[in-house]
């Protein structure tokens, strides 16, 4: 049995992962025990892991297929790897807003795997919010209100070519690829988690538009109301990076917000998206 440890970050949800060294193959029991500590913690973190890219998407692919995202640009030679990068003199960053990776897809990415090549002095922290925990706290009333909802989620106003978040930001040598903002999906708004079986709560303010049936402006009371209460900082845990630290985040159950409070300084993360299935 390979033994490690894990270590809250929160209350909220998070565990630090102690005794691993993922540049080396793990064994199948180890990788069955953190597939269970990503699935009740929604977020699992590591420290001072040293990594090459080569290192990166052979972990990755011990989860699942790759999902390779269309929108960020990649690492050289790595078109798996998605570079999260901010240059000292850019304003806007990637992932600034509370989001859940691919909502938008049909069979949105089930997990991502950010791993810190270079962090600012201070700042650029991550945040994670629990969606099951979110879930779990409304009343009654709400939750069956929800369980018989279905939400639309978008890229196009993220990703796509006209007015969208960053085609008006300073980001064209990290995002691109706008025509393929092209495609809403829709999904419960209540999920049964594939791998936990909890209900978690499936809509979010980066990708989410509207209720289906409902117009826009219907829907955006209900959602505001939703978001407020699912980002309470009970719900949440913030990650301070350090070079050689990994988050490995499940997309179903968790949201997560990059902060971007670091001006003048250089951020550089490596990302990689593992596959998931359809949501019912
Ligand atoms: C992301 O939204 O995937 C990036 C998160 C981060 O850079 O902290």
């Amino acid at each position: 049995m390979h033994e490690f440890q894990l270590r809250p970050v929160s209350g909220g949800l998070g565990v630090v992962v102690e005794g691993l060294d993922l540049s080396s193959e793990l064994p199948d029991d180890a990788m069955s025990s953190l597939r269970g500590a990503l699935a009740e913690h929604g977020v699992i973190f590591f420290r001072d892991q040293q990594l090459s890219e080569t290192d990166h998407v052979r972990f990755a692919e011990r989860w699942g297929s790759i999902d390779v995202n269309r929108f960020f640009k990649a690492v050289d030679g790595f078109p798996q790897i998605a570079e999260v990068r901010k240059e000292p003199e850019q304003k806007s960053n990637i992932g600034g807003g509370w989001h859940a990776d691919h909502s938008y897809d049909e069979a949105p990415a089930m997990g991502s795997i950010l791993y810190a090549r270079e962090v600012p002095e201070s700042g650029g922290d991550t945040l994670f919010a629990n969606m099951a925990a979110a879930y779990e706290a409304l009343s009654d009333g709400l939750k069956e209100t929800l369980s018989r909802l279905r939400a639309v989620h978008s890229s196009r106003h993220v990703f796509g070519k006209r007015d969208s978040y960053y085609a008006k930001s300073d980001s064209d040598d990290r995002i691109g690829n706008a025509d393929a903002a092209t495609q809403d999906v829709v999904h419960p708004v209540v999920l049964r988690h594939p791998d936990s079986g909890a209900r978690v709560l499936y809509v979010n303010p980066g990708f989410t538009t509207h209720f289906e049936g409902w117009t826009k402006e219907e829907s955006a009371p209900l959602l505001s109301t939703l978001y407020r209460h699912a980002t309470r900082p009970e719900f949440t845990c913030r990650f301070r990076w350090r070079e050689g630290s990994i988050a490995f985040w499940d997309n179903r159950s968790t949201w997560h917000y990059a902060v971007n409070d670091y001006p003048g300084q250089r951020r550089v993360m490596h990302r990689i998206t593992v596959a998931g299935v359809p949501l019912s």
